[in-house]
């Protein structure tokens, strides 16, 4: 998988139980899978179409780094699946562990908002 983007849970990202707020990791991986669809369609110009099941499997807390790691599932007509994980990185022996996935769908769009065919020129 690519490494896509890097992030630190701050002090503001805790919710009521002492952990990464959830919407803040969705936010996160939603921008990472950006910007990996991004490039695969090499235009700025996609929008996020779905998040599939995310499953939550481990709490993040404060000063962790979570590392969002991405892969292309799927090149469609307009369309790019992606599948994601959100790893907490262990800074004293280099270890990874999965706290989050999911698969998403990104739709490379035209200037009015439209789907717009991937291998079709800027
Ligand atoms: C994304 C958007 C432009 C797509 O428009 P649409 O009229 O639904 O487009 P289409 O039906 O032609 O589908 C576009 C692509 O999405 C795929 N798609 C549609 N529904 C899907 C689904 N449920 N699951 C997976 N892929 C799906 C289609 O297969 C197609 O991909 P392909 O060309 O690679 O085959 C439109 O739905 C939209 O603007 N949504 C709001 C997006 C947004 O605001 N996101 C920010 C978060 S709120």
């Amino acid at each position: 998988m690519e490494l896509i983007s890097t992030k630190i849970c701050k002090t503001g990202d805790i919710g009521v139980n002492d952990n990464l707020f959830g919407g803040t990791l969705l936010s996160w991986l939603d921008e990472a899978g950006g910007i990996m669809a991004a490039n695969v369609c090499r235009d700025h110009n996609v929008i996020t179409l779905k998040m599939d099941e995310v499953l939550f499997k481990q709490p993040v807390k404060v000063k962790e780094q979570i590392r969002i790691y991405g892969k292309v599932e799927r090149i469609g007509r307009t369309s790019v699946q992606l599948y994601l994980e959100a790893r907490r990185a262990n800074l004293q022996d280099t270890s990874e562990v999965v706290v989050c996935s999911t698969k998403m769908v990104f739709v490379r769009i035209d200037s009015e908002g439209n789907p717009k065919a991937i291998d079709e020129k800027s």
